[in-house]
């Protein structure tokens, strides 16, 4: 089968020397990349900005922002069987981009922001029969409940509910603990462990239909 992952965060650029992130380290995305082509199936990441290497027998599409990000994968996107968006992607965008550093000044700021597309609800919408569209919530709070409404919202056939900001999984860590929910009401749990196993057992759950 055909993957398509995303992984790692977006960077947007405030002027030649700043920009706007997010702590994502690209660990779960890589792990699910891995997994997917240790499988045996053709797999393409595409990544924002990391510090990790492309897992072998994977197609790789280095990225900086979100709207690069959303072109690569749309150019694939359709030809492709199973698509995970693990990528941490920026909702906001400065709206205007200074082509010279900033330069301080005595008083406070403000950077004015404008959303950048929300690549998987887009995904959502031109889902063919037969994809399997998953996306991962990571949630802070209320896990379960804004995971399944994102789930919904995005017209997705599984939802990764994924805890971030905690000491022991998430962003940052080697290890996650996440519970997959399907459209089809199905739940399964999955607790904490290494990211490169907790990826093995995500890409067998999301090929046992197929
Ligand atoms: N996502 C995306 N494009 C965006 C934002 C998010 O494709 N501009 C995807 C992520 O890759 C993830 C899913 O949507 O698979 C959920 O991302 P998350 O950050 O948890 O939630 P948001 O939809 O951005 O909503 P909120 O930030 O309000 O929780």
């Amino acid at each position: 089968m055909k993957f398509l992952i995303s992984a790692g965060p977006t960077r947007e650029k405030i002027d030649p020397v700043r920009f706007i992130t997010n702590y994502s380290s690209g660990k779960m995305g890589y792990a699910l990349a891995g997994a997917a082509a240790d499988a045996g199936h053709e797999t393409i990441l595409v990544s924002g900005p990391v510090c990790l290497e492309a897992p072998r027998n994977v197609t790789l599409i280095s990225v900086e922002t979100a709207a690069e990000m959303a072109a690569e994968i749309k150019k694939v996107s359709d030809s492709s069987d199973i698509i995970i968006m693990a990528a941490a992607v920026a909702d906001y965008r400065p709206i205007k981009v200074h082509s010279e550093k900033m330069k301080k000044g005595s008083g406070n700021i403000t950077l004015e922001l404008e959303r950048t597309e929300d690549i998987l609800a887009s995904l959502g919408k031109i889902k063919h029969p037969g994809q399997i569209l998953a996306g991962f919530a990571a949630e802070t709070n209320k896990l379960l409940e804004n995971a399944l409404k994102k789930l919904n919202e995005k017209n997705l056939d599984w939802i990764i509910a994924n805890e971030v900001g905690g000491k022991n999984s998430g962003f940052m860590s080697d290890e996650n603990s996440v519970t997959m929910l399907s459209a089809d009401g199905e739940k399964i749990v999955l607790p904490l462990e290494n990211k490169k196993s907790l990826a093995v057992k995500i890409i067998s759950v999301l090929t046992s239909g197929k």
